[in-house]
C-alpha cells in the first residue's frame, strides 16, 4: 500500500492591477460580458473569453433553458465557438467572471466538473497548455497555468484507444 499526492501550483493576484496587461484585458472583457448571459433561473451570470493562439478572442456566456439540464455554463459555449470559428487553432488562455443577484462577485469562481472535464478534452487535443483567468468583478484574481491541474486522475480519450 501506498499513498500518493497531488500537488499543483498557480498564481493568485490581489487584484486586476498586479495581471500582465493581456490577461487583465482578458479578465475585463469576462467581466463584461457577463450582462450578455442568459440565466433567468439561476440570475447568476457567467462570462468567459478565449484568447486563441492566433490573437483572436471569443467570448461564451451561460444559457440556461426552462428544462434546467439544458442550460450550457460561458466556459463549454466558448469552447464550442473555438472549434467551429477556428477549426484546429489551440487556446492560449480563457478568463472566467460572474455578477450574481444573490451575493457581491469579488472571488473568484472555477469551473464546474463538466467543464473542466470540457477542458482537459481541449488542452488534449491542442497538446498546448490552457492557462485559466479567474476572477470576480472585483477582488483576488487566481491564475491557474494548465486545465490538467484542475483535474486529477481525469478520465481521457487514452483509456478509450487502449486494446
Ligand atoms: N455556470 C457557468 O456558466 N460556469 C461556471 O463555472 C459555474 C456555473 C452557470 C451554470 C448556470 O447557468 C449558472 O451558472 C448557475 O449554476
Amino acid at each position: 500500500m501506498k499513498t500518493n499526492s497531488f500537488e499543483f501550483t498557480y498564481t493568485v493576484y490581489e487584484s486586476l492591477e498586479e495581471l500582465e496587461e493581456e490577461d487583465a484585458a482578458l479578465l475585463v472583457a469576462a467581466r463584461a460580458v457577463t450582462s450578455q448571459a442568459y440565466a433567468p433561473y439561476s440570475n447568476f451570470f457567467v462570462g468567459a473569453i478565449v484568447k486563441m493562439d492566433n490573437g483572436e478572442l471569443l467570448s461564451g456566456t451561460n444559457q440556461e433553458n426552462a428544462s434546467f439540464p439544458a442550460g450550457i455554463c460561458a466556459e463549454r459555449t466558448v469552447l464550442s465557438a473555438a472549434s467551429v470559428v477556428y477549426p484546429g487553432a489551440a487556446i492560449n488562455s480563457m478568463s472566467i467572471s460572474f455578477r450574481s443577484a444573490a451575493s457581491e462577485s469579488k472571488h473568484p469562481i472555477s469551473p464546474c466538473g463538466i467543464c473542466r472535464q470540457s477542458l482537459l478534452e481541449q488542452e488534449k487535443r491542442q497538446q498546448e497548455p490552457i492557462r485559466i483567468i479567474l476572477g470576480g468583478q472585483t477582488g483576488p484574481v487566481y491564475l491557474i497555468h494548465s486545465a490538467s491541474h484542475l483535474l486529477p486522475i481525469s478520465f481521457t480519450g487514452e483509456e478509450l484507444r487502449k486494446s
